[in-house]
């Protein structure tokens, strides 16, 4: 008794110590979403959609860098449900990362409170559902992170921040979509595209406004690619856009008439009201298709008092761009800016990823064919599957055998033909600065994601990668992100280093792939088991699986 009244005391104890850690003296925010579905028409037929608040997208989270976000997710669906937060790096904190490796889902019926800082980010990111092909029925929204008042952004306030959710959509429910995914069958081509929810109607003058414009006011546009398999082309009839941030980075601020935002991207533009006043369309599109779907939105430029000014839209669209040439040249334009200050007042640049020594390299390539002769996915030869015990879990309780195996794929693949099916984990040295190759030997573009860092993409190029390549690499100003489009027949470098300890996910972000098993996860270790590395599991962490009822391990010590 008295032996478990000490234990119960000493994790209360360093739970404290955890919590002061994490939360200084940085405000709070508050939100409490309830997860629903929910019918609507966004394709002119009802369907199944997930709406958190009876929205759909979800409500926007608007966050400062550093501030604790607290959001009590009730799960009112019938199954399982998860968030992740697309972009955000959860720093010392895998446990809030809300992916199937890191934390136990919240069972329908239950709530459970996620509590994060976007530590020292700032910029345009998104959230989704994160298990269960749920994200094909909604049940996403956008993350902005502020700079917190006294650091320097490199433009001018602009007058208002709008954000446009893009994405390719299907009508059939995630359950329908999910069953033929499971039957080892492919989804097809999606039945449309959505933008902030909606298709727009091009052409009706009764047309609703996205967004208002103030004759002559600049504005902040984010806009984010949450769809599930297809990269759009994002355009605004009539004006031009200047690139300011993307996946949580200030670049060097280029004027572009389109953007291609790739699965999982996130751009920041600024857009000036400077035409003849009336409505403009925003036009999304898809690229590298046989197909072509698009959606708009309309923005409306207004007065002082608020009074539309102007007539209805041109009908005249403007066109997408063609070929993924065009789109490799765009990605070569893309710039760091070196002396903008980051989320700290220190320059984005001051961190010369140019100059250190690569430790290892890996190399992920795309692994399809049956398994029980139904079609998967993997990665280099492993195709991953989630287990009842999240990876994380399993190793902090010290079961981590029982569950997976670490070092399932080896850094520099043979063959790439034969597939099995199991979790896929690899464990990375802490603090090991390493590179990351992404072969495309497909026809097709390929997007990949990582959790929990954001990385140098030093260069995509056609062809077969090899060792000489890295003399073409862009070891000065390449731009710090989290997603990287890989053109077809094409290959993409990144760099980065292991400092943030935790499990974490790198995944392919075409959806149907991700869902049969395209993706692992990285297992950094600290050495030291320390507080300073690592924060302690939450005391409201939801276990599930064998760590259920087990007792909490040894805490980690400052
Ligand atoms: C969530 O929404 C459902 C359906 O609208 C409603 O029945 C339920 O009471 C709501 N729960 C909370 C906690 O607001
Ligand atoms: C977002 O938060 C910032 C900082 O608190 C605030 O200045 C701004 O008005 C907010 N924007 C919106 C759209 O709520
Ligand atoms: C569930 O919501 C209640 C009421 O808001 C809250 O007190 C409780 O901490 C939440 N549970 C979890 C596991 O977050
Ligand atoms: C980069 O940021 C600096 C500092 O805010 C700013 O003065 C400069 O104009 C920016 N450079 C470009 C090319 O955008
Ligand atoms: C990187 O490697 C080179 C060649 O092996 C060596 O001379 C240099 O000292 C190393 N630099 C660092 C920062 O470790
Ligand atoms: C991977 O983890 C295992 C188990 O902790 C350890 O024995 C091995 O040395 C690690 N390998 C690397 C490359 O870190
Ligand atoms: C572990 O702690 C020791 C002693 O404090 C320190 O010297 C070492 O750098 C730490 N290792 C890591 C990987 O942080």
């Amino acid at each position: 008794m008295a032996g478990r009244s000490q234990a119960v005391l000493c994790i209360l104890l360093s739970s404290l110590a955890a919590f002061a850690l994490v939360q200084a003296e940085d405000p709070y925010l508050f939100f409490t979403w309830n997860v629903t579905y929910g019918t609507i028409s966004p394709m002119g037929v009802p369907q199944q959609v997930i709406m958190i608040n009876n929205q759909f997208p979800g409500p926007n989270i608007n966050s400062t860098s550093n501030n604790n976000l607290i959001v009590n997710v009730f799960n009112n669906l019938d199954e399982p449900l998860l968030f992740s937060w697309n972009g955000i790096q959860q720093r010392k904190n895998s446990w809030m990362e809300g992916m199937p490796g890191t934390n136990c889902p919240i069972p329908p019926g239950k709530n459970y409170t996620y509590h994060f800082q976007p530590k020292d980010q700032i910029g345009s990111y998104f959230y989704f559902p994160s298990t269960g092909f749920q994200k094909a029925a909604g049940g996403f929204g956008g993350l902005r992170t502020n700079s917190r008042l006294l650091i320097p952004v490199p433009y001018a306030d602009p007058e208002d921040d709008y954000t446009v959710l893009i994405g390719d959509w299907y009508t059939k429910s995630h359950t329908a979509l999910r069953k033929k995914l499971d039957a080892g069958k492919l989804l097809g081509r999606p039945d449309g595209v959505l933008m902030n929810g909606k298709t727009g109607k091009t052409g009706g003058k009764d047309d609703e406004p996205l967004f208002t414009l103030k004759q002559g006011k600049t504005y902040k546009i984010r806009i984010c690619n949450v769809g599930i398999k297809t990269s759009l082309n994002f355009r605004i009839q009539g004006h031009s856009m200047k690139l300011v941030e993307m996946d949580g980075s200030h670049v060097v601020q280029n004027v572009y008439d389109s953007l291609d935002v790739h699965l999982g991207q996130c751009y920041a533009v600024l857009v000036t009201a400077d035409q003849t006043p009336r409505d403009y369309y925003m036009v999304t599109s898809t690229r590298f298709t046989k197909y072509m779907l698009s959606a708009t939105g309309i923005i409306r430029y207004v007065d002082a008092s608020g009074a539309k000014l102007g007539g209805p839209p041109s009908s005249a669209l403007p066109e997408a761009p063609v070929g993924w040439a065009w789109s490799l040249n765009q990605f070569r334009s893309y710039r760091w800016n070196l002396t903008a200050s980051a989320a700290r007042p220190n320059p984005q640049g001051s961190y010369h990823y140019g100059q250190i020594n690569i430790t290892r390299t890996i190399k992920i390539l795309n692994t399809a064919g049956p398994v029980d002769g139904k079609l998967r996915y993997g990665i280099n030869g492993v195709s991953h599957v989630d287990g009842e015990t999240p990876l994380k879990l399993a190793e902090y309780f010290g079961v981590g055998e029982k569950v997976f195996k670490y070092n399932t794929i080896v850094d520099d693949p043979t063959d790439t033909k034969t597939i099995v099916a199991q979790p896929n984990v690899l464990n990375a040295t802490f603090r090991d600065f390493i590179e990351i190759i992404f072969e495309n030997t497909e026809k097709s573009i390929q997007s990949w994601h990582l959790d929990g860092y954001s990385f140098f993409p030093v260069a995509i190029e056609t062809g077969k990668w090899s060792p000489e390549k890295r003399k073409n690499y862009n070891l000065l100003d390449a731009v710090s992100r989290h997603s990287i489009e890989v053109y077809p027949k094409s290959w993409a470098a990144i760099m980065l280093t292991f400092d943030n300890a935790g499990m974490w996910n790198l995944r392919t972000n075409l959806w149907e792939r991700y869902y049969l098993g395209q993706q692992l996860y990285f297992s950094v270790l600290s050495p030291n088991y320390s507080l300073r590395d690592e924060y302690n599991i939450p005391d409201n962490a939801e276990l599930c699986g064998l760590v259920k009822g087990m007792p909490m391990p040894k805490p980690y010590t400052p």
